[in-house]
């Protein structure tokens, strides 16, 4: 059934329009990594492509899993095959995301870096006990299941590389960043308002190494990532529609 046309749909929409009327080209998660490195040959990207979906043990653990608890499979979505690539990649130390729900990005995240055999990922997640507008309210399933913490969908064998620290990322984000100092690759997938998304990217931005990255889902809920590529002078990839990168 069609929802009919609110005063909070139209806003939300015309906040909405300056990134999708600029948005890059979209790109497959090969095309993305072939910008970011031109001399990687085809076929090794290829290859590292073939390596995610090869991965047995992570769908059927995950799968396995989320049956449990939410009665269905887990949803992978199409940007987690870039993630998973942009580790195998890039290979980092330290991977600091925020957002985490069920855990499939981490887990993903966590499985390729088990590929690289090395890499820490820290992750930051205000447990959604209830939906939180902004964040999981528009998801098939707004809240956590009860009795379980975010990350509940990470194997147990993924979880010797895993930090994960409850609480906002307003506090939380700015703490580890400083305890961290430097770190290889940001992700935000939190809270997907346009101050907390500009906050989190200039958080990260100092803290990256050269040649690191930021990346972000739902770029085009608001002109957050454009307005911050801006700021840092750098062009920002569309990965499958909505997926941003920002090389520094
Ligand atoms: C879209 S979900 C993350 C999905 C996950 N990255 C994945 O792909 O599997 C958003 C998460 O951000 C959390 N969140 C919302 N507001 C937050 C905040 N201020 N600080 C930290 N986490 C927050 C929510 O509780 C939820 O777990």
């Amino acid at each position: 059934m069609k929802r009919p046309i609110s005063f909070g749909r139209v806003v939300n929409f015309a906040r909405r329009m300056p990134a999708v009327l600029t948005q890059p080209e979209r790109l497959y998660a090969q095309e993305a990594i072939k910008k970011i490195w031109p001399e990687a040959s085809p076929k090794d990207i290829e290859q590292l492509r073939y390596e995610y979906y090869k991965n047995d043990d992570l769908f059927l653990d995950v799968d396995r899993l989320s049956l449990s608890k939410r009665r269905r499979r887990a949803q992978w979505e199409p940007w987690l095959e870039f993630q998973y690539m942009l580790v195998r990649m890039h290979k980092p130390e330290i991977y600091v995301e925020t957002g985490v729900f069920d855990g499939i990005s981490s887990a993903v995240i966590l499985q390729a870096m088990e590929d690289n055999n090395k890499g820490r990922l820290v992750s930051i997640d205000l447990p959604a006990t209830e939906p939180i507008k902004g964040a999981t309210d528009h998801m098939l399933e707004g809240s956590l299941p009860p009795g379980v913490n975010p990350g509940w969908c990470v194997p147990q064998r993924l979880r010797n590389r895993y930090d994960l620290r409850l609480g906002d990322a307003r506090e939380l984000l700015p703490a580890a960043l400083k305890e961290l100092g430097k770190i290889d690759i940001f992700f935000h997938d939190s809270l997907h308002t346009y101050d907390h998304m500009i906050f989190e990217y200039r958080c990260a931005w100092p803290h990256l190494k050269d040649g690191g990255f930021v990346v972000s889902d739902d770029i085009f809920a608001n002109p957050a990532m454009l307005h911050f590529s801006k700021e840092v002078g750098r062009k920002y990839l569309n990965i499958r529609n909505g997926f941003g990168c920002v090389r520094k």
